[in-house]
């Protein structure tokens, strides 16, 4: 379906009419003073594009579930509350939760939870093999896309569900006679992520073999099928671009810890960078970094790996431009492209960024661009050329990795920034004023601002 859309079109139409959102909800502000110089050794939270599909596939489990590592954030707790709205029972205690979704009340999804976090749509495949129904709502687009599901829902029903979308509710049955779904083979038309999820989850309590063609290797696909697999779920493959799934007929409890986020060790990577530091960060899985610290050590610093699971980055001599292009994994990440704009922006010569997984993830661009950056886009890609130095500026994040990129630059930019848009960031980067100030950033929240 993806050959339905042209992302340069989608792209010049949304730029053109949409402006910065600002709801109440914006008005805390956050103050950087700059230019920071980081040190020190940071603690990588658990991955929360792992924890979010670990959290659905407790109800594909019979017992209690324990699951460790998970971040404190906004997505998380929104997760949460889909879970107990379905009759799920959770005991957080710092970074580890208990959830109980054995027993569900309902198989209704309520659509200001589902409308609120997309990953929560990923609940439909689990809710579906386990009670043989699942009603869920349109999760709807988002600001970085409009996020079809088409994928989630053809591989559904290829596994035999009959689904019908009505007043914007996905209604999924086991149909016919039969009590579970049915293995099958589907060939994914692009290697989505939570298809990729929603599909395995689904074919681990399916009749019969599941194999998913070009589904997507993401880290936390893997992570996923571990949990799975840790349940009694019997799957191979999972990391690469076929997974093979024999369906069985139950899944048993299991205490499971979730990968490193590489995503929010890629940002403080960048952090290092953007402010010439020496800081280290751990723990992480260097290989799932490995696109990304191709680019930064093509932009010129330095990465060490102390341990297996922990990095320092050295500052090189001077910041250099590079072309960037994100790919599904193990190609540069959609959610780095922002963060790496920021860099790229003070990075001397000429860089591009092309940005083919979503068709409206420039948004940063036009804030950068009021640092001081020299930013066009054209289509999807993105020219950069580079500054000597950016200078602070009021500046509104839009999204959750356009506010990582407006925080980066306001690390490097000279003067007083003002940050709009901290609610973006507490879904994606647990403590992150903590983690900055520990690292020496000079920050200060304040939490009601007229403008
Ligand atoms: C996940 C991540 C997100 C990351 C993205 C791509 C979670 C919770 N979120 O999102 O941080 O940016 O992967 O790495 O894990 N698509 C369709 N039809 C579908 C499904 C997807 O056309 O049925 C399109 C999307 O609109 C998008 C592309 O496929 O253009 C990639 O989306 P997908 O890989 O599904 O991302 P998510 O799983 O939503």
């Amino acid at each position: 379906m993806r050959e339905d859309r042209t992302i340069n079109q989608k792209l010049n139409s949304i730029e053109k009419t949409e402006k910065p959102n600002l709801s109440p909800i914006n008005q805390s502000i956050l103050k950087i003073w700059g230019p920071s110089h980081l040190q020190g050794n940071i603690n990588i939270s658990g991955a929360k594009n792992s924890a979010l599909p670990a959290m659905a596939a407790t109800i594909l489990s019979s017992g209690v579930c324990r699951l460790r590592q998970i971040p404190c954030l906004a997505d998380i707790n929104t997760m949460g509350k889909v879970l107990s709205a379905l009759g799920a029972k959770i005991k957080h205690n710092g970074n580890t939760l208990d959830i109980d979704a054995s027993i569900l009340n309902t198989t209704e999804a309520p659509y200001e939870l589902v409308r609120q976090l997309r990953a929560s749509f990923f609940a439909i495949g689990p809710i579906l093999a386990k009670w043989g129904k699942a009603h869920v709502p349109l999760p709807g687009g988002c600001a970085i896309g409009a996020r079809p599901v088409d994928l989630h829902v053809k591989g559904l029903e290829a596994l035999g569900a009959e689904v019908h979308i009505e007043h914007g509710m996905v209604n999924a049955y086991i149909s016919g006679s039969k009590t579970r779904l049915q293995g099958a083979k589907i060939v994914l038309g692009y290697p989505s992520v939570g298809a990729t999820e929603t599909l395995m989850m689904a074919a681990t309590l399916a009749e019969g073999k599941t194999i998913i063609e070009n589904s997507a290797q993401e880290p936390e696909v893997e992570d996923l099928a571990n949990l799975c697999i840790a349940m009694g779920a019997n799957i191979s493959g999972a990391g690469t671009k076929t997974i093979e799934i024999s369906g069985v007929p139950k899944l048993h409890a299991v205490d499971y810890t979730i990968i490193p986020d590489r995503i929010e060790a890629g940002t403080f990577l960048i952090a290092a960078t953007i402010t010439n530091s020496e800081i280290t960060i751990s723990p992480v899985v260097p290989k799932h970094l490995s696109a990304v610290i191709s680019k930064l050590e093509s932009v010129g610093v330095k990465i060490q790996q102390e341990t297996s699971d922990s990095l320092r980055i050295l500052p090189g001599e001077s910041l250099k431009c590079t072309d960037i292009e994100t790919q599904p994994y193990p190609g540069f990440p959609t959610d780095m492209q922002a963060p790496f704009m920021a860099l790229l922006s003070i990075c001397s010569g000429t860089s591009t960024v092309t940005e083919t997984v979503f068709e409206n993830r420039m948004r940063h661009v036009s804030e950068l661009n009021r640092m001081g950056a020299d930013i066009q886009v054209k289509g999807n890609t993105a020219t950069i050329q580079g500054v000597p130095k950016l200078s602070a500026a009021p500046v509104i994040g839009t999204d959750l990795r356009a506010s990582a990129a407006l925080i980066l630059a306001a690390l490097a930019a000279e003067g007083e920034t003002t940050f709009q848009g901290i609610h973006h960031l507490s879904r994606g980067y647990e403590q992150i004023e903590v983690k900055l100030q520990k690292l020496g950033v000079k920050l200060q929240r304040v939490d009601s601002v007229e403008r």
